[in-house]
């Protein structure tokens, strides 16, 4: 009755010290799109500021668990890493077509992790958000040392070819991170949160086991409320912004990089308005060749922004995701390495 429970060490650092993506190589115009919905190449752009998006291929070639680990590898490479270091794997998606096992586990072994904990978070498009909020604190409480976050997503598994409110809007990918210990702060505290009483703006209609039960009916695909969703992201997520930032100690002012969530040029456009940022902070611009890739588009944008030199390694970035929930998560962090 009197034992003592032991815990870890005194809380440590986090920070991200490897990123990967996996881009499907299949480029899918507007023009290609609009050969199955009711629109054009100069709307789409317009009303979205997306060019093309890549799609997987076919099902079940290039697969949730194929991308992971492709972005996965090269996020390992990067960190200077094996997969045998990695105890802890969390994917964020939403489109993993299987209910069980979780997609983590799968990663975990592909990988080489000789059994690492595994888990699948689910939280739309601010999912990998979520997962890094996550693996930070559990590497900064010490239940973890290298944990592998990964988004992930395919979304043209899950859009209705032909409906003209989501189809032109999702693309596929993954991007993964290896957030571990770390002499200096490198992933900020997370302010996260949902909007239950708005989950029917992005749903999914209907539901699997209704499907089975009547299938004369459609099968299940993501309908998506846009404009209430553009409303309430262009119009709170400043507030969140400023909070991720207030909590990090960091100015706005004084960012290298904002990575907002990819889900329309235009919502980000109000985003930045809002906040004032000055010109000397890169804003990512990842959606106009990848659309929006859910919880996969936060590492897609990093990884473009180091990429095309937008910024540097170590440079400061306000990472702020959102989507379905309608929830949102976010942090500041350094941005990590690069696979050379
Ligand atoms: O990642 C998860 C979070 N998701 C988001 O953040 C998405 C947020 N929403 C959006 O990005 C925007 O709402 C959309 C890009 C989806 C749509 O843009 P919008 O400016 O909100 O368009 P709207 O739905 O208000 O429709 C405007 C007009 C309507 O015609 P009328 O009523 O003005 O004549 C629509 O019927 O555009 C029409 N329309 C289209 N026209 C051509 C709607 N979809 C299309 C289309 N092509 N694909």
């Amino acid at each position: 009755m009197g034992a003592q429970i032991a815990v870890p060490a005194p809380l440590r650092n986090s920070a991200l010290l490897g990123l990967g993506v996996h881009r499907p190589e299949r480029i899918v115009t507007n023009d290609e799109i609009c050969e199955q919905i009711d629109s054009s190449d100069e709307w789409i752009q317009s009303r979205s500021g997306i060019k093309e998006r890549r799609f997987a291929k076919q099902h079940p070639e290039e697969s949730v668990v194929d991308m992971a680990t492709s972005a996965a590898e090269q996020a390992l490479a990067a960190a200077g890493l094996t997969g045998a270091q990695i105890d802890t794997v969390v994917v964020a998606t939403s489109t993993y077509p299987f209910q069980t096992p979780q997609a983590a586990a799968l990663v975990a072994d592909r990988i080489g992790t000789g059994g690492a904990a595994a888990l699948d978070i689910a939280a739309g498009c601010a999912g990998f958000c979520y997962a890094l909020g996550v693996a930070s604190d559990l590497v900064r409480a010490g239940s973890a040392e290298h944990v592998l976050v990964v988004g992930v997503e395919r979304m043209s598994d899950t859009t209705e070819p032909t409906d003209r409110s989501v189809r032109f809007i999702f693309g596929d990918g993954a991007g993964a991170v290896v957030v571990g210990p770390s002499d200096e702060v490198g992933i900020g505290p997370t302010v996260w949160g949902s909007d239950g009483s708005q989950a029917n703006a992005i749903r999914q209609e209907p539901d699997w086991v209704d499907f089975a039960n009547n299938p004369d009916q459609k099968r299940p695909w993501i309908i998506m409320e846009g404009t209430a969703v553009f409303r309430w992201a262009a119009f709170e997520m400043s507030k969140y912004a400023r909070q991720i930032a207030d909590k990090a100690g960091v100015a706005l002012e004084d960012l290298d990089a904002f990575v907002p969530h990819q889900a329309n040029l235009r919502i980000n456009d109000v985003i930045v308005k809002q906040l004032e940022l000055p010109e000397t902070v890169a804003v990512a611009d990842d959606i106009i060749e990848t659309g929006n890739t859910s919880a996969a588009s936060i590492p897609l944008a990093m990884e473009k922004m180091l990429r095309t030199g937008q910024v540097e390694t170590g440079s400061t970035a306000l990472l702020l995701a959102f989507g379905a929930g309608l929830s949102y998560a976010g942090q500041v962090v350094k941005m990590p390495p690069l696979a050379k």
